[in-house]
């Protein structure tokens, strides 16, 4: 398959790239590495800098090089920072990504498929959340990726467009190569591993939640997980459609099991095989108690099932790969 992904220098859509290049894939990687790393753009694929937005250069990219699908990472993703300045978020993810669609459109691209995440569902009033439960994010960032879910699914409906929007929940871990450099960094697990490797001070955020070690609970999935059931999503959009069949289709990918904050602090530090110094901190704001996927309809749809998704696999190839890279990544690819 001749495969287009945007936001290929960054930490899911690396992983995924050097998972579709083994598959034996032509991928493509579109990217202005306004948060990514052009040295996180595997070798084997080829670059262009620029954005998803450019609806003409995008339309010429996928005529000229006959691509077939689109894996449509690229997106502005901090909950916090899309609070502060939604105008960044409905800027990129929304006015971009209908630039990107049109594009599709314009240049008969009819497969894409598509980064959500769980901050779709907003604070859900149950555990295990399945995706028939309502949409309702608490912020600009959930927000905006439920609005391009809907444009993808009314593209699906009115032009034929076969769309997958796989909404994760934590991602988490690295591959060999290519693993999670951020700044910020705001995530927990490389913020504990940055805590020992760069010596800085964390903190839990709140220890007060209605869970049973007051810690909040999220559902880790392994970012190679991740990228095996992009793949087969990607195969899945070219399947032919049963009859009655909706052309798009959304889908939790999460392991199902989830671990409090503690939890995964004492899990690093048996990886690190030291304490890990924290103090306890206020509560972040819009941090639901506990988010936990049902992986069912994904496991059904995708045949997919995470298989490195245990704490210490997770925790321990973060680790490998920030020891690997104590400054992140270099500036040139
Ligand atoms: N946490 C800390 N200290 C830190 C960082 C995080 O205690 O320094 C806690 C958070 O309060 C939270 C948990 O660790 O309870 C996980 O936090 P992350 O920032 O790693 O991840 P989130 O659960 O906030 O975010 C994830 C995705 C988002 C998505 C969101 C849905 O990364 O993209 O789930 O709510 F929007």
């Amino acid at each position: 398959m001749r495969i287009l992904v945007t936001g290929g220098a960054g930490y899911v859509g690396s992983v995924t790239v050097e998972r579709l290049l083994a598959a034996g894939h032509a991928v493509w990687v579109l990217d202005d590495v306004s948060t990514g790393h052009a040295a996180a753009v595997p070798a084997g694929a080829t670059f262009s800098q620029a954005t998803f937005a450019d609806e003409d250069l995008v339309t010429r990219l996928l005529v000229d090089n006959a691509i077939e699908a689109i894996l449509h990472c690229g997106a502005r993703s901090l909950v916090g920072e899309s609070i502060r300045e939604p105008s960044i978020y409905y800027r990129a993810n929304v006015v971009g990504g209908v630039a990107l669609l049109e594009a599709a459109r314009r240049a008969g691209v009819e497969r894409l498929v598509f980064s959500s995440t769980a901050a779709v569902y907003g604070v859900p009033a149950s555990t295990p959340i399945t995706e028939s439960m309502p949409l309702d994010p608490i912020n600009p960032y959930g927000e905006t990726k439920r609005t391009f879910e809907t444009a993808l699914r009314w593209y699906g409906t009115a032009y034929g467009l076969r769309g997958i929007a796989l909404r994760y929940f934590n991602v988490a871990g690295a591959s060999q190569r290519y693993g999670e450099d951020h700044d910020p960094e705001t995530h927990l697990i490389p913020t504990i591993l940055n805590a020992v490797a760069r010596d800085r001070p964390m903190a839990l955020f709140g220890d007060d939640y209605p869970t049973p070690d007051g810690t909040p609970i999220r559902d880790y999935i392994h970012v190679e997980d991740l990228a095996d059931a992009h793949l087969l999503a990607l195969e899945a959009t070219g399947q032919p459609l049963a009859a009655g069949a909706s052309p798009s289709l959304m889908l939790n990918l999460g392991s199902g099991t989830g671990f409090s904050v503690r939890e995964v602090l004492q899990a690093s530090e048996a990886v690190v095989g030291s304490p890990i110094p924290h103090s306890i901190g206020a509560r972040r704001a819009g941090d639901p108690p506990i988010l936990v996927a049902s992986a069912e309809r994904a496991q059904e749809a995708l045949g997919w099932t995470p298989r490195r998704s245990g704490l210490a696999e997770m925790i321990g190839s973060a680790w490998t790969w920030r020891q690997a890279h104590p400054a992140g990544y270099p500036e040139d690819r």
